[in-house]
């Protein structure tokens, strides 16, 4: 039985981290798992999430930025969302529709209709069964998130990094709104604390998620 989750959160927060956690936790179980990400998750909108995150795009519009999240998604589902799902398996997806109405939506200010529109265009009816949102004062995050991208490759990547502190609260206060406002698919866990710690939270979100499937 296919299974959709997202994973949302602010910078630094250890989605993925915990998505890796979470999978060899399922395979242990013997199900069938596909970790993917957005933007990106397949080439082309891989390419796309690269003008998307360097720094370089820093003239790049609210409009034309909400357009290419947009397009790297309809190419996403396509290509590995959709086929994942008929085939069966568990989807874990870093960030999904919701990031859009955070960052582009509470972060940007632009309008949250026409978020949620282009979503359906992009999307469809390929929803996340549940969402994972994993709750971190962005002040934390952004500080983990900086040391992480001093040690490695990040920097190609940081675009959103180098946002304002009260950019990435809009965002943070965005997802909380969202979370609220869908509280049946939502499940908020708190990403103090060392890894192991948050993944048997996030451990026990999903096991109960899987009971009722185990049902004939
Ligand atoms: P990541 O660092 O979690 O891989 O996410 C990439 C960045 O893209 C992150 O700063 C959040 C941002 N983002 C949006 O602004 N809108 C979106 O729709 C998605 C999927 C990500």
């Amino acid at each position: 039985m296919s299974l959709f989750i997202s994973f949302e959160g602010v910078e630094g927060s250890g989605k993925t981290t915990q998505i890796h956690l979470l999978a060899d936790h399922l395979k242990s179980l013997g199900r069938s798992c596909v970790v993917t990400r957005e933007p990106g998750g397949c080439p082309i909108a891989d390419q796309i999430r690269h003008i998307l995150l360097h720094p370089a795009s820093r003239g790049l519009v609210p409009m034309a930025e909400l357009l290419l999240y947009a397009a790297a998604r309809a190419q996403h589902v396509e290509e590995i969302i959709k086929p994942a799902l008929s085939a069966g398996h568990i989807v874990l997806c870093d960030r999904y529709l919701d990031a859009t109405l955070a960052y582009q939506g509470y972060g940007r200010g632009l309008d949250l209709d026409l978020i949620e529109q282009l979503n359906l265009l992009a999307a469809g009816t390929v929803r996340p069964h549940a969402t994972i949102l994993l709750d971190l004062p962005c002040r934390q995050g952004l500080q983990r998130a900086r040391q992480r991208n001093s040690h490695s490759e990040g920097p190609d990547e940081d675009r959103f990094e180098q946002e304002s502190l009260r950019f990435h609260q809009r965002v943070q206060d965005g997802y909380l709104q969202l979370a609220r406002k869908e509280s049946e698919r939502f499940h908020v866990v708190s990403a103090e604390g060392e890894p192991q710690d948050i993944a048997r939270r996030i451990r026990q979100v999903v096991d109960g998620l899987l009971l009722p499937r185990r049902l004939p």
